[in-house]
């Protein structure tokens, strides 16, 4: 699914923001900075992406690992590393799937999961696993954070056609502006997946074109998700709705949880 999204994907997150949509869509970037810095070294990024924040967390002078199962996406964050002022022991990466038999390495003192990445994991099976090797990652005392949207039924079916997720300016062409939408098509409540391809609308003068990326999202509820975190004996489980750490309602836009182990 990345392979063609690793293309504009630091363009469409990390682009010039040219609209910002209250609610739908917050920068979560600070947020991660905050608990990486409060839980220390090492950490590890699972799903890191081209390392939209892997990058600047070892910025602050922190040890991170990043796993990814694209290896296009790994690419970009080895390219960007290159160029960067980032100590190479600081960040260090590899290919590997979230619900892959490997394990990670251990020790870390923060294992976390942002952006939806989790929900790409459809089936409990895969689900389970997921949360074992972050449990198994960690140092006694550590901690492991996911970040999933919250399928409210208005989020699932209130929103119509398209809903306008970001406009941003390209950082590689300033020429280009991109629109990014999500299309929820549907949902199934049989497999708990809302089948919500991405729509990329690149603009340039006069000339449009469309991409178009199917991604099918596993919805899990607050009380799912924490029995995954129970089952894999997480202790001291917490839920946010937001980014600002807000307290979570059936209304929040985001389940944010955290375990210790
Ligand atoms: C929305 S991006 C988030 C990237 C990065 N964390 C960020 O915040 O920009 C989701 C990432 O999840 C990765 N991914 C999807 N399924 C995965 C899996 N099973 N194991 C590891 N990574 C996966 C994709 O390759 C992609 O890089």
């Amino acid at each position: 699914m990345y392979k063609e999204y690793s293309r504009f994907y630091d363009d469409v997150y990390e682009g010039k923001r040219l609209d910002e949509l209250a609610g739908l869509w917050r920068d979560d970037r600070d947020f991660w900075l905050n608990q990486a810095k409060e839980a220390g070294s090492p950490i590890l990024e699972i799903a890191c992406g081209s390392g939209r924040l892997t990058i600047p967390i070892a910025e602050l002078g922190l040890i991170v690992h990043g796993i990814d199962n694209s290896q296009e996406m790994l690419a970009l964050l080895k390219e960007k590393v290159a160029r960067m002022e980032v100590n190479p022991e600081n960040l260090t990466y590899e290919l590997s799937s979230m619900s892959g038999d490997d394990e990670y390495p251990s020790g870390f003192n923060l294992a976390f999961v942002s952006t939806s990445a989790l929900q790409y994991l459809h089936i409990a099976e895969d689900q389970e696993k997921a949360f074992a090797k972050a449990y198994g990652s960690l140092k006694s005392g550590g901690k492991f954070i996911t970040d999933v949207f919250n399928p409210n039924p208005e989020f699932i079916t209130g929103w119509g056609e398209k809903i306008l997720m970001k406009q941003s300016q390209s950082l590689s062409d300033p020429d280009t502006e991109i629109d990014w939408y999500c299309v929820p098509i549907s949902y199934d409540g049989q497999t708990k997946i809302l089948n919500m391809p991405n729509l990329f609308v690149f603009r340039r003068q006069d000339e449009q074109t469309e991409l178009s990326m199917d991604v099918g999202y596993y919805c899990y509820s607050e009380s799912e998700l924490k029995e995954l975190f129970l089952k894999s004996d997480f202790k001291d489980i917490k839920v946010f709705g937001g980014y600002n750490k807000e307290d979570f309602t059936q209304i929040s836009s985001r389940i944010i949880m955290m375990g210790t182990k």
